[in-house]
């Protein structure tokens, strides 16, 4: 008995010196042949396909700046994922190759949700050109004036034509109001030897609304609107960056489709869809398969969904939350509820942890923030005379959202208490 135990023992032991638990991940080149980074969105493709109309446009407008005048200021629009980013760095890239000494464009690239003061874009801007340390602003501490005065001394110490792209501009109109853009619109009546052109990358035309009337126009000398890709569009990107990133044969023909007409259904966003693909790879990848098939896809819609949801869900504040959590109790009950309903049990639920409640007025404005979020779906209906009411339904999954909501340590005590919302707060 005892013998053949120890036989036993040592074929078990045996096992993993011939496979290795790493095994399949580092047979990972039977899927990406190069680096799976340029599914990244920070990659820049040397082609970019259905966006030959809006490069034309653009490349017409800096090319005035070859000619050694200054190019007009440019808006461009379009929803997320529409190329936007890309394409304004494969242009400033172009640019470069066929700059000479007498006739160059320097391009200074800001995204405005990473530095988003206006102290902190002049002052990102004019270190650009300032090589000593020293001589550089620093981070705080000088007033605007100071490091604007700073950046129009930089620019025009040397004859030069400089385009500044401001991506994600509506985020610092919200946040800080039209005061940086009037400055630099205005920029190029103090330099004598230089000139400088805005191109300003936003989400839609609304920000324009908060613009001083004169910013308005000088800004929005030229538009260039980017629609949203169809599915045949997107599928002839992905195919393009596929081409590149895969082996041959690694991805079932009807991965790619599927990856593009789920992101032509959401809005046309050509990030979403390579997201799709990639995260769709890894997890075949991650299974050691050598082939990426459509139920991949599937899951990696899910669990990308999930994710945003999880970082959009962690973030809310605490009120929100608590109102999140009332309406996945309420939701129990019925599927679709009013503000009323779902007051009631939010009201309750305050009570319960001690938490002072908010009135129903400004219950309603939460809920519409959890509407822009995309958090829930609500709609107005009307009843004719008998008055409008608004229909509320949750567009996250119930059983992850409430996981995730209890663990803030405020609803903690929501924890293992499915039985005790059921009878006391509903
Ligand atoms: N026509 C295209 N060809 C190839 N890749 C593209 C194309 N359009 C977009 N992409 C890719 O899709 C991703 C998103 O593009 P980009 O960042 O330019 O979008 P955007 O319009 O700036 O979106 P946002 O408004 O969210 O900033 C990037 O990885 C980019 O390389
Ligand atoms: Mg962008």
């Amino acid at each position: 008995m005892s013998e053949q135990k120890v036989v036993h023992e040592t074929e078990t032991l045996r096992i993993p010196l011939q496979t290795n638990v790493f095994d399949k991940y580092i047979a990972s080149d039977a899927i990406f042949k190069s680096d799976r980074e340029m599914l990244r969105p920070s990659y820049i493709p040397k082609v970019l396909p259905h966006r030959e109309k809006e490069i034309d446009q653009l490349a017409a407008i800096v090319s005035t700046g070859l000619r050694g005048d200054r190019p007009s200021n440019v808006l461009i629009f379009g929803k997320t994922g529409t190329g936007k980013t890309a394409t304004v760095k494969f242009i400033a890239n172009e640019a470069s190759r066929v700059s000479t000494a007498s006739t160059s464009i320097d391009f200074i690239y800001v995204n405005c949700c990473e530095v988003d003061t206006n102290y902190s874009v002049l002052q990102h801007m004019a270190n650009k050109f300032i090589t000593n340390p020293e001589e550089r602003a620093p981070y705080n501490g000088w007033s605007i004036e100071r490091v604007l005065s700073l950046f129009k001394d930089m620019v025009d110490k040397q004859k030069r034509l400089l385009i500044v792209v401001l991506d994600e501009l509506d985020r610092l109109v919200y946040k800080t109001g039209d005061d940086l853009l009037y400055s630099l619109s205005r920029v190029n009546d103090d330099l004598s030897n230089s000139k400088v052109s805005i191109v300003g990358i936003a989400n839609d035309l609304k920000f324009t609304d908060f613009l001083d009337a004169r910013v308005k126009s000088r800004l929005g000398e030229e538009r260039i609107v980017f629609s949203p890709y169809d599915a045949m569009e997107l599928t002839d990107i992905l195919r393009l960056r596929a081409d590149l990133v895969f082996v041959p044969g690694a991805l079932n023909d009807d991965v790619i489709p599927l990856c593009a007409a789920i992101a032509a259904q959401e809005h046309g966003d050509a990030r979403r869809a390579l997201e799709l693909l990639r995260v769709a790879a890894e997890s075949a990848e991650r299974d050691g398969r050598r082939s990426v098939e459509t139920g991949d896809v599937m899951r990696a819609k899910n669990k990308i969904e999930l994710d945003t949801v999880t970082e959009t869900v962690k973030t809310l504040p605490s009120q929100s939350k608590m109102l999140l959590l009332s309406m996945i109790i309420y939701s129990e009950k019925r599927r679709i509820m009013t503000t009323g309903d779902i007051y009631a049990t939010y009201h309750n639920l305050c009570n319960s942890i001690g938490a002072q409640p908010l009135t129903q007025r400004r219950i309603g404005d939460l809920i519409s923030e959890l509407d822009m979020l995309g958090i829930v779906r609500a709609r107005v209906r009307s009843f004719g005379r008998g008055g409008r009411t608004k229909e509320i339904e949750l567009a996250v999954p119930l059983n992850e959202t409430r996981e995730l909501l209890v663990d803030d340590e405020l609803l903690s005590s929501y924890k293992n208490a499915r039985a005790r919302f059921q009878t006391t707060l509903i």
